[in-house]
């Protein structure tokens, strides 16, 4: 039986006894209070396993084509976007897709466009392969991006733009009229869009997410997604790019993703027949993951706004929120203000300078997936802190 001690959650008992409470991960499967993996995909994979399916998946006449014919089914049912089987690439999560494709899209000297804030692996594949460069999003206006600041951070060394919608760390929910200016941008300077999707589903109030590939016209768009969040099953390691390229614009990439498609590793046998059956089978539990988060959003939301030198956006998807610590406290940074966070009150965050450069600086970031007492908890904790250090 799983023991909380077994992972990092958000209880754990350090060596010298101690709680501690650590909030830097946006797993669902590990939080007190959290998710688990639904039924009928864990049955789909024990049944491969006991029915005999532990060979190679390669070893498997036509494994692959159903798994790409589940995802496809997926990509149109759920997301409404139709795509063809050549434009799918199973990967291992969106990690196992990251590593596939930017070694194609850049080379050192090239420059990758993020938003700040944005996902740390994208920044950090950015300066590994090139350099990662910024433009802003503006936080009064719930971390929507600034277009103009996009254009002005264009140059020719400019390869590529990620966007991660709906968004980690800050919960923003991109419009269809900003999905369009974006896509416009790119149009207009002829470089792809790499989109990480990987949230979604989980919008509150009825907000609807527009997948980029629906609405980018013939601008070439690179999807990112997986099962890891959607389906708590993060441990699996299953995901998959989708190829959008209606004007044939990226070909030589497409092709190159696909003959290299192994980088991204295989996914295990028995594991290939639980990823079908998430893809194939109903996404009812999301409505009460939904319904759930958007409690502890809401109560992260007001007990934020209420402690004394920190202020948050109200997030409107996934399940993160970014908050600010105003001017005014002892601290130098958002670096130094997580150090004293945790050497004081033993509650371990991210601080906001992790996801970007400029705008990210003096936040930083809650994943509200715990349960309502433990998040009680942790701003109790918060609030006493704060209270004590501005006096
Ligand atoms: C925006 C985003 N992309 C990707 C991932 C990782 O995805 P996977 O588990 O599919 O590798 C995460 C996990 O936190 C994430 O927040």
């Amino acid at each position: 039986m799983l023991r909380s001690t077994d992972y990092k959650g958000v209880n754990v008992v350090e060596e010298d006894g101690a709680e501690i409470f650590r909030l830097i991960s946006g797993d669902p499967n590990i939080y007190e209070g959290g998710w688990d993996t639904p039924r009928h995909m864990k049955d789909a994979v024990v049944k491969a396993i006991e029915d005999g399916y532990n060979m190679y998946p390669n070893r498997l006449e036509g494994l692959d084509t159903r798994l790409t014919e589940s995802i496809l089914s997926w990509e149109r049912r759920v997301n409404g976007v139709q795509y063809a089987p050549e434009e799918i690439i199973p990967t291992q999560g969106v990690a196992g897709a990251i590593r596939l494709a930017f070694p194609h899209i850049m080379e050192p000297g090239d420059e990758l466009l993020l938003t700040d804030p944005t996902y740390i692996p994208y920044k950090r594949i950015g300066n590994t392969l090139g350099k990662a460069t910024f433009f802003r999003t503006i936080e009064e206006e719930g971390w929507t991006p600034d277009i103009e600041d996009l254009r002005r951070k264009i140059t020719p060394k400019t390869k590529a733009l990620v966007i991660i919608h709906p968004q980690n760390p800050t919960g923003c929910l991109y419009d269809e009229k900003t999905l369009k200016a974006i896509a416009d941008v790119a149009g207009e300077h002829g470089f792809p869009l790499i989109s990480d999707e990987i949230y979604g589903l989980f919008t509150y109030e009825g907000a609807r997410f527009h997948p980029l590939a629906s609405v980018a016209g013939d601008v070439p768009v690179i999807t990112m997604n997986s099962i890891s969040k959607h389906y708590v099953a993060t441990g699996w390691r299953i995901g998959h790019i989708s190829i959008h390229d209606t004007g044939n614009m990226i070909g030589e990439l497409k092709e190159k993703l696909r003959a290299d498609r192994a980088v991204a590793g295989a996914i295990p046998t028995p594991l290939v027949y639980g990823a079908m059956a998430a893809y194939d089978g109903p996404t009812d539990h999301i409505r009460g993951m939904v319904e759930r988060l958007k409690e502890r959003r809401d109560l992260s939301h007001r007990r934020l706004n209420e402690i004394p030198g920190l202020s948050a956006t109200k997030p409107q998807a996934a399940f993160f929120i970014f908050p600010k610590v105003d001017d005014g406290g002892p601290w130098r940074d958002d670096l130094e203000f997580t150090r004293d966070l945790k050497a004081e009150t033993r509650l371990a965050v991210n601080p906001g300078s992790f996801y970007g450069e400029q705008y990210s600086v003096n936040h930083f970031r809650i994943p509200y997936l715990p349960g309502i007492d433990p998040l009680n908890r942790i701003f109790d904790k918060l609030e006493a802190f704060m209270k004590s250090r501005l006096g």
